[in-house]
């Protein structure tokens, strides 16, 4: 959840290391007290920016116009920015970092991040762009795969395929302009029905904890989801709980997406087929009437995963015992 206050942890967290426990000791009482009415305003006024109630205002927009051109010379934190809607695709974001502090908290210090749907690739460039500031916060590198045809979309497998839509050859990719592009992006090419099933086996990939789906199609979501098929066999390439996106599931009076076609057909199909994985979505965001893509974010729980039971409670539930302490 993109939480009130997440910034003044961190920029709290970065001017501790900015600044030393000696080196705080030799500056004049003075310059402390200048220096913490310093760091105060800036708790205040990051708040207050990142505050849902600045979010949802008219001001928003302008104030990001604004420290979109500070940035340029005054480099933000990445919560900072990720908080006041800076970074360009919020919504990869939020999954990357996320799935990193959930992989922390399991030990890992490695997991993958897959794009199902790569086209140009501007969002597997923002992939391996952002892993790099995930890897700074959070100390976990993420590996990031493309999965496509490389030469666009395949024929329609009928109607709920959105045919009034979407039509084969749309988004052909540029391979050799891409993987100049974006070198640190692992690409795989091929329609998913044929390059998932050897995935696992063939890039032993670390643990996946983040999923974007922009296959547009019902056929190519439902293929999608074989890889949790690979669960049972390679444990350990999978985190036991996944932070999903999906593309296609908001759009326009002409696309008409809904629980009968596209990916919300493929959701609902799968989540009946079985019971080892579920598919749900993401309900902590939807207080977060700011975020415009608070509907496209699920969650993937792998009930069987051996460390699906792992506690990961600690440092939240110490904060909220003590909150909830009776008060004498
Ligand atoms: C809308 S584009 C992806 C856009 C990209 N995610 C972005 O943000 O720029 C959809 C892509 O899904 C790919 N695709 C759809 N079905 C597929 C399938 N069954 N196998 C492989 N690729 C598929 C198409 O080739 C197309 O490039």
């Amino acid at each position: 959840m993109i939480e009130k206050g997440s910034v003044i942890a961190a920029e709290a967290g970065k001017a501790k290391h900015l600044i030393g426990r000696q080196d705080r000791a030799m500056l004049s009482p003075q310059s402390k007290t200048l220096g913490n009415v310093v760091e105060l305003m800036r708790k205040k006024i990051g708040g207050f920016l990142v505050s849902a109630a600045f979010q949802r205002s008219t001001l928003a927009p302008l104030a990001r116009w604004a420290l979109r051109r500070v940035n340029s010379f005054y480099k933000f934190g990445t919560r900072f920015k990720m908080d006041m809607q800076l970074v360009e695709r919020g919504h990869y974001a939020y999954c990357m970092m996320n799935a990193a502090i959930l992989a922390q908290s399991l030990g890992h210090t490695r997991i993958s991040a897959i794009e199902f749907g790569v086209a140009g690739g501007n969002g597997l460039r923002f992939m391996c762009d952002f892993a790099d500031e995930v890897l700074k916060l959070t100390g976990v590198t993420i590996d990031c795969y493309g999965f496509d045809t490389g030469s666009g979309m395949p024929p329609p497998d009928g109607a709920k395929d959105l045919p009034y839509w979407f039509q084969s050859g749309q988004y052909r990719m540029d391979v050799p302009a891409l993987k100049a592009r974006v070198p640190n992006g692992k690409l795989v090419l091929g329609e998913i029905r044929d390059t998932l099933p050897d995935f696992v086996k063939t890039h032993d990939p670390a643990p996946i904890g983040v999923i974007f789906n922009d296959t547009d199609y019902w056929s190519s979501t439902r293929d999608s989801f074989r890889l949790f098929d690979l669960v049972a066999q390679h444990p350990g390439n999978f985190l036991p709980r996944l932070f999903l996106y999906f593309d296609d599931i908001i759009g326009t009076e002409v696309e008409m997406y809904g629980p009968y076609n596209g990916q919300l057909l493929a959701i609902n199909e799968y989540n009946d087929q079985q019971s080892a994985v579920k598919i749900h979505l993401n309900q902590n965001l939807l207080g977060a009437d700011h975020l415009p893509w608070r509907w496209q974010i699920y969650y993937a729980h792998l009930f069987d995963h051996p460390q699906y039971d792992t506690y990961v409670g600690a440092i939240r539930q110490g904060a909220l015992e003590s909150a909830l302490r009776l008060q004498v």
